[in-house]
């Protein structure tokens, strides 16, 4: 029966919750799981593994997840924001390294006012034409997002974290709320912005049917990349003695979000990589099919520290590019450079 499954959903066909439970409590070979999910990204996009330069330019967060490190109440976190300049000398050698897209990642920071984010993007935009403008920057009003659409900006990462309203509520206090985070991914996507959600694996509380909810969710949403890597705990949380999620069930979902959407860009997390020395590797075998080092500057690595033992925090950019490249080809895999936008038909 389980083998079925697989087969199912490789075929393009929906699964019941109780099949998605089925496969996601390791009901069925991994292996055969990870091989089928490998046969379905190699047929969408061959051996190429995309790259994303992250440029990680503030951790101030006006938010207070209870999972997340920079968050607002935690006091030990030493704060730092990056300059327009800083950010532009980042894409600069991210160009230099073979980078066609950068993402820009931060708390929610009032400090930069749409007005400076806009001008922030237009000078990224008008360096790099070649080159997509990925935004994480949280929730903000539509017209906000249309703003930076406008200014140069393509593609918006906004992960979900969990479709499950209650669940939701265990992971974020007031005001934050699971309906505001669905209005604005749903927005992005009406504003022409190439969209990406996604979810921690192993979450505290997070049960076998808040995943099938959010993969419900997914299909719903239609997301061009998603992103899900392993809940891992920080001292200066709340939820500091809860334990990290797992790397097998990380490996399940990242191979049955592959199975689902055979088109999505689906990244290898340096979460994942942070949980297990092979960890982006074996997610790459999983049918993940990007990866996204770090350009921030060296002196502020540290310091952007979502959870703890995270990777690649004392490298250069161009040291971190080198090894990858080498742990990618190692894995079987081509790391490009390329835009690597999302194939929309197949
Ligand atoms: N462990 C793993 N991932 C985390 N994130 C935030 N805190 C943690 C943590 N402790 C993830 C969230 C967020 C993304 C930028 O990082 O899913 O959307």
């Amino acid at each position: 029966m389980s083998e079925g499954l697989v087969h199912k959903l490789e075929d393009g066909r929906d699964l019941s919750d109780a099949e998605f439970a089925v496969l996601l409590e390791g009901g069925c070979q991994d292996s055969e799981l990870f091989l089928a999910a490998d046969g379905v990204r190699r047929r969408m996009y061959g051996d190429k593994v995309y790259i994303r330069g992250l440029i990680e330019f503030s951790n101030y967060c006006k938010n207070n997840c209870y999972y997340c490190g920079i968050r607002r109440d935690n006091a030990s976190v030493t704060r730092y924001r990056l300059s327009k300049e800083e950010i532009l000398a980042c894409c600069d050698e991210g160009y230099r390294l073979g980078f066609r897209t950068f993402v820009l990642q931060g708390g929610e920071d009032p400090h930069y006012s749409d007005a400076l984010m806009c001008d922030i993007v237009s000078a990224i935009r008008q360096s790099f034409p070649d080159c997509a403008i990925t935004l994480s920057l949280g929730e903000k009003r539509k017209e906000s997002y249309e703003a930076l659409f406008s200014a140069g900006a393509n593609r918006y990462l906004l992960r979900h974290e969990t479709a499950d309203d209650a669940h939701y509520r265990l992971l974020h206090p007031a005001p934050m709320r699971l309906e505001n985070r669905k209005r604005s991914l749903f927005e992005l996507k009406a504003i022409g912005y190439q969209v990406g959600s996604g979810f921690m694996v192993g979450s505290p509380f997070q049960t076998t049917e808040d995943i099938v909810s959010d993969l419900r969710f997914l299909q719903t949403l239609k997301p061009d990349m998603i992103g899900v890597g392993p809940y891992i705990p920080h001292a200066g949380t709340p939820f500091s003695g809860h334990r990290a999620g797992a790397l097998d069930l990380t490996l399940r979902v990242l191979a049955i979000l592959r199975l689902m959407f055979p088109c999505a860009l689906i990244p290898s997390t340096t979460a994942l990589g942070s949980i297990h020395p092979e960890g982006r590797e074996l997610g790459l075998k999983a049918g993940a099919n990007v990866v996204m080092p770090n350009l921030s500057p060296l002196r502020v690595r540290t310091l952007y520290a979502l959870y703890e033992n995270k990777i690649c925090t004392d490298e250069e950019a161009a040291e971190s590019r080198a090894k990858l490249e080498r742990r990618v080809e190692n894995a079987g895999y081509q790391i490009v450079t390329d835009i690597g936008n999302v194939r929309k038909h197949f």
